[in-house]
């Protein structure tokens, strides 16, 4: 292949038909991140009753972005899945567990996928993935049997539970972020304690979705790393062996594993110490809450 082929290449894999939806989908997915983050460090300080000139403030405005994102990130999985139907059409079945081509797709709340049997049972709208993809519930959707076995992913069940774990903390943060916003505009945001304890634990929900939805991109791709053009055997280098790989990879998971623990280890003392200009640690002052626009509940 002479160089200016290979540049066309590159450019074709890395601006390709999904690159777009992909990014703003994980660029929405570390928002949400960051949002869920302070509103778990200020839920924590308004449980504790300290701080609360600023985490009250602070809660709010996080929980702005958070429903902003939230719903955003919807339409976005939404536009990747319809991408992935049109590009990756063994992908798209098996986040579904959708087989029979020549079947109407079901879209499943909850399911569970027999790899061997090719069976997929549980909850379900019947059409669903037809309507979402064709605007109608009896259009036919590529099944998983239309690609040669050795052309398709194997590990199924998998792949669909990845992907609907990801959906349904997608969903959740949706409920969560418009009952809160709800309560605010009630003026009762900060009445009630249990909210408080969930948006405190809150923050597991976009990392647990942002590392399952990266799962279902990569697994539900298999057998290929270029879907359609390099597959995932032809990619391996013959210059390393697997040896040198795990080796490697211990040495990754042991250094990243340090960098956690001492990551939250920081956190932790940093959110325990509190914000350090806050003029009223303990209470409410007030002069805080006359000059603050925002404290309105
Ligand atoms: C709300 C419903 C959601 C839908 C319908 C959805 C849909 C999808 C789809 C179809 C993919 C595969 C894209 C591909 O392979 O090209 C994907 C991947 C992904 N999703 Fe979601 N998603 C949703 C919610 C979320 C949430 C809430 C997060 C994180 C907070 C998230 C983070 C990710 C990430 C990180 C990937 C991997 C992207 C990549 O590696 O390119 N998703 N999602």
């Amino acid at each position: 292949m002479n160089a200016r082929a290979e540049v066309t290449d590159f450019w074709a894999m890395v601006f390709n038909p999904s690159s777009v939806d992909r990014l703003l989908h994980v660029w929405t997915g570390a928002f949400l991140a960051g949002a869920f983050l302070v509103l778990s460090v200020n839920a924590y300080y308004i449980l504790k009753n300290r701080h609360l000139a600023i985490a009250q403030p602070a809660f709010k405005i996080a929980l702005g972005v958070a429903t902003l994102f939230s719903l955003t990130q919807l339409f976005l999985g939404h536009r990747s899945a319809a991408g992935v139907s049109v590009n990756q059409p063994a992908k798209l079945a098996a986040l579904e567990g959708h087989f029979d081509s020549t079947a109407v797709a079901d879209m499943y709340i909850l399911g569970w996928v027999d790899d061997e049997t090719q069976k997929t049972t549980g909850l379900k709208i019947p059409g669903g993935l037809s309507f979402l993809l064709h605007g109608d519930f009896d259009t036919e959707v590529t099944g998983l049997n239309t690609f040669r076995p050795e052309d398709r992913p194997r590990q199924v069940n998998a792949i669909f539970q990845f992907y609907h774990l990801m959906v349904a903390i997608g969903l959740t943060l949706i409920a969560l972020t418009l009952y809160a916003s709800w309560q605010w505009f009630r003026g009762r945001l900060f009445d009630k304690r249990w909210l408080m304890y969930i948006f405190a634990w809150s923050v597991l929900l976009p990392q647990i979705a942002n590392q399952v939805g990266w799962f279902t991109a990569e697994m539900g791709r298999q057998p290929w790393v270029v879907y359609g053009h390099l597959r995932t055997s032809d990619a391996l280098s013959k210059a390393v062996s697997a040896n040198q790989i795990l080796f490697s990879l211990i040495l990754f998971i042991l250094v990243y594993a340090t960098l956690l623990v001492l990551f939250l280890y920081l956190l932790n003392k940093k959110i325990k110490h509190g914000p350090d200009d806050d003029p009223t640690p303990e209470t409410i002052g007030e002069g805080s809450k006359r000059d603050n626009p925002l404290f309105t509940h």
